[in-house]
């Protein structure tokens, strides 16, 4: 896998949100891979600290930006100017978790703000810069959904509203972009054991989800780039999936949601 992956992904990967969890896990899988990688993150010390994980084999390049800023994508475009980018993970997340109204409406529109329109941006100025006919192999998006943007959230409302919007924007790029020869992936997991996921968890309450692992969710979401657009990583969530969006009624669906959230999130 490694030479084609290279070749049609290569030579390099931007990773937005790359500092930890999932997006440490894509850093490090894909430069594993063979592939140089852009690491861009909030804080400069996680970015350095998260650096020392990725082989030596391959290129690896820091940028501290701040994806809520007006000015982030500028700054990623001109640090990426000389680069080939093959490849662009947007795995960078806001969350707002908690009852709707307990969040101020600045931290909602956090959420709008990374997970949708710096989503909208990257994937703009990348598959613009992919589609070039200099690029032969052309390329791929990966964007992060989740099982709860399957359907409305309670507790986490905007979070998952943007994760629905992930997916969509995922599914009708992909469909686009196919013609140009860029592989689009919407990855849709359920809970991941990622250190933010597992601090979000009060303490003394089990949580009912099935906990995947990141390193098992990366590995199904490289290997279905180029295969299909949407994956659900591990059997027990694709069940779920199923049946949040195929076989119960919508509100019940979004009653279970919310039972499962407010117990942790209330
Ligand atoms: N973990 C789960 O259970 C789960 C389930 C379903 C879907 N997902 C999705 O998978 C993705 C990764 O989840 P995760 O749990 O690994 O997340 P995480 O541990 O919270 O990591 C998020 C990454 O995004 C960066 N980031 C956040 N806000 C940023 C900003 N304003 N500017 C620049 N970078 C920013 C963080 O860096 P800084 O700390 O420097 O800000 C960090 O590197 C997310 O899109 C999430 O929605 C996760």
């Amino acid at each position: 896998m490694t030479n084609i992956f290279r070749e049609k992904y290569g030579p390099w990967a931007v990773i937005a949100g790359a500092s930890k969890g999932l997006g440490l896990e894509f850093t490090k899988q894909l430069a594993g891979l063979g592939l140089n990688v852009v690491m861009v993150a909030e804080s400069l010390p996680d970015l350095e600290k998260a650096r020392k994980n990725i082989n030596s084999d391959v290129e690896c390049k820091i940028l501290e930006a701040d994806l809520l800023s007006p000015d982030a994508a500028t700054r990623i475009g001109q640090f990426t100017q000389t680069l080939e980018v093959g490849l662009l993970v947007f795995n960078a997340t806001h969350r707002d978790l908690g009852p709707f109204l307990k969040n101020s409406v600045e931290d909602h529109l956090g959420v709008v703000g990374v997970n949708c329109a710096q989503t909208v941006t990257l994937c703009h100025m990348f598959a613009k810069r992919m589609a070039q006919p200099i690029r032969t192999k052309k390329g791929g998006i990966i964007l992060m959904g989740s099982l709860s943007g399957f359907t409305g959230t309670p507790y986490v409302s905007t979070y998952a509203a943007s994760k629905a919007f992930n997916i969509s924007l995922g599914e009708g790029i992909g469909e686009e972009l196919a013609e140009s020869g860029i592989d689009v992936l919407v990855c849709a997991p359920g809970a991941v054991a990622t250190p933010n996921y597992l601090e979000s968890i009060p303490a003394g309450v089990t949580s009912s989800a099935p906990l995947l692992q990141p390193e098992y969710v990366v590995k199904s979401a490289l290997k279905n780039l180029g295969k299909k657009r949407l994956v659900v990583p591990g059997w027990k969530n694709k069940l779920i999936a199923l049946l949040l969006t195929r076989l119960l009624p919508r509100r019940l669906s979004v009653k279970i949601m919310g039972s499962a959230t407010k117990k942790l999130y209330d």
